[in-house]
């Protein structure tokens, strides 16, 4: 079986640079999976479909024709660059995840992401849902205000204008509909490793799964 690691928890924890950080460690495969929803909610921008029309939303998802290249996320052969990672997209990413038919119409295209040597998986539902038998799970949270600061910081080390009350708005409102949806809420999965990064350098949080790592796949770590 193909050994796998699952990232879940909110926005601005740091998720995805340590899930990058690890696969590129261990020589894995790494599952950005907000990237998915976040393509999605672009590609259905584009054909002005409703963000609340499921069936519409589903249907696109069916036929998504994205593929991550070295860290870059394609639409149908092109190139999307930072344009899935905006507030706007992620508020879009949000809100076409809520569907439960959208979520259903992603589940295989992720699971067949697990491949050998191994798979680093990030998202909101990656060890609950997605990959329920990753033998190690990781529940990553760090408070609102932290998240909202780290973002912050990181649009502004970009040269993108950013108002810090309004970020922290964004995040309280994607973390509420991210947990309370009906199918697939963000919540840690059964036996997850707990781990709360508000006072923790992302060199921190690396060592302490990498030492969690080292113990679940003793073969694994270089
Ligand atoms: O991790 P991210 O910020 O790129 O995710 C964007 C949105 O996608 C997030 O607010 C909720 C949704 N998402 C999800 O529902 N399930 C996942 N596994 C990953 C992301």
């Amino acid at each position: 079986m193909t050994p796998i690691i699952t990232i879940d928890g909110p926005s601005g924890t740091g998720k995805g640079t340590l899930a990058v950080r690890l696969a590129h460690h261990l020589g894995w495969h790494c599952l950005d999976s907000g990237a998915l929803y976040r393509v999605l909610g672009l590609a259905a921008g584009r054909r002005a479909i409703d963000l609340e029309d499921a069936a519409a939303l589903a249907e696109l998802a069916a036929q998504l024709g994205v593929t991550f290249v070295d860290g870059r996320v394609l639409l149908n052969g092109e190139d999307l660059g930072d344009a899935i990672r905006t507030e706007t997209a992620g508020m879009a990413a949000s809100r076409v995840a809520a569907h439960p038919a959208v979520r259903a119409a992603l589940l295989d295209w992720q699971r067949r992401q697990a491949r050998g040597p191994g798979l680093v998986a990030d998202g909101r539902d990656m060890g609950t849902v997605v990959f329920p038998q990753a033998p190690l799970k990781v529940f990553l949270d760090a408070s609102a205000d932290e998240r909202a600061a780290r973002r912050y910081k990181q649009l502004i080390g970009k040269g993108l204008s950013a108002n810090l009350a309004d970020l922290a708005v964004d995040i309280r409102e994607r973390d509420t509909r991210d947990r309370n949806r009906p199918v697939a809420p963000l919540r840690p999965a059964a036996g997850a490793l707990m781990v709360d990064s508000t006072a923790l350098s992302i060199n921190d949080v690396f060592e302490l799964i990498l030492e969690e790592v080292r113990r679940v796949f003793p073969d694994q770590v270089p």
